[in-house]
């Protein structure tokens, strides 16, 4: 059974058709990136998927069960937040609480869940991601205190911490200056190699090639092509795709 199968979204803004029509699906495990242009509709497929965004029309089902159907009556708050716990979201501008230091930031939303793990659990679970981020001695720290490289992998670590299903990363690296980028893709390329379920917008196309199993690459609100990263990245199909890619390298 696919983790997560997406049919046929569609989403407008103010009568413009942004998402027209996305469907595709994905086995546990895998790593998909999102190719294309400004404009194409990445952030708002991640948005309806991760139920920031009311899709038009779709069907969006995880591990078999319907998470949104846009034919159904509107969740409750308390329901909608429950469902999109099955996802997590990793913006490109992290997003920390400020106020919070970078193992608080961790152990913050799993402190409010009640899901039955004690606060020492948390804490250790939080000492523990931080760690595999290699922040072992930045856990005390406050965000302002740490790089923008830094911050994003506290970023990762408190997604990881809601234990999701499917992990989102919006541009990961957008932000970053191009020093920083790096440890930021190393520690998304050990959660692959971990077996983890992601998918990642992106702008870094090497990265796309050698870490994901599967690129998409959006146009004007379609999926204009999908299939094995390498293959897509270095001998695409579609000429637009072509166009796209040779624009990324020069
Ligand atoms: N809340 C909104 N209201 C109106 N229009 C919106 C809204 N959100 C997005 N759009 C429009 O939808 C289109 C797709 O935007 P989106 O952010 O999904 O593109 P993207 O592929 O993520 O682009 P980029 O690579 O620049 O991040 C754009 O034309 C954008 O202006
Ligand atoms: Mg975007």
């Amino acid at each position: 059974m696919p983790i997560l199968e997406v049919n046929n979204i569609k989403k407008k803004f103010e009568n413009t058709e942004i998402l027209k029509g996305i469907s595709f699906s994905m086995e546990e495990g895998q790593t998909i990136s999102i190719i294309g242009s400004s404009g194409s509709g990445k952030t708002t497929l991640l948005r309806c998927l991760n139920l920031l965004e009311r899709a038009d029309e779709g069907i969006i089902t995880v591990r078999g069960e319907k998470i949104f159907d846009a034919a159904d009556e509107l969740d409750s708050p308390e329901i909608l937040r429950e469902k999109r716990l099955h996802f997590g979201m990793v913006f490109q501008q992290f997003n920390l609480f400020p106020q919070y230091t970078a193992l608080g930031n961790v152990t913050l939303a799993p402190g409010l869940l009640n899901d039955g793990r004690s606060m020492a659990e948390i804490e250790k679970m939080g000492k523990e991601l931080l760690d595999q981020m290699g922040l072992s001695d930045r856990m005390n720290n406050y965000p302002h205190q740490l790089s923008g490289g830094q911050q994003q992998r506290v970023a990762i670590a408190r997604a990881l911490a809601m234990k999701p299903d499917i992990l989102c990363f919006d541009e990961p690296t957008s932000a970053l200056d191009p020093e920083l980028t790096g440890e930021v893709l190393r520690v998304i390329r050990e959660l692959a190699n971990k077996h983890m379920t992601m998918i990642i917008v992106t702008h870094e196309m090497a990265f796309a090639r050698d870490v994901a199993d599967e690129v998409i690459f959006m146009d004007e609100g379609i999926i204009l092509e999908k299939g094995p990263a390498k293959e897509v990245i270095t001998n695409p199909k579609q000429e637009r795709t072509k166009r796209f890619l040779q624009r990324m390298n020069s």
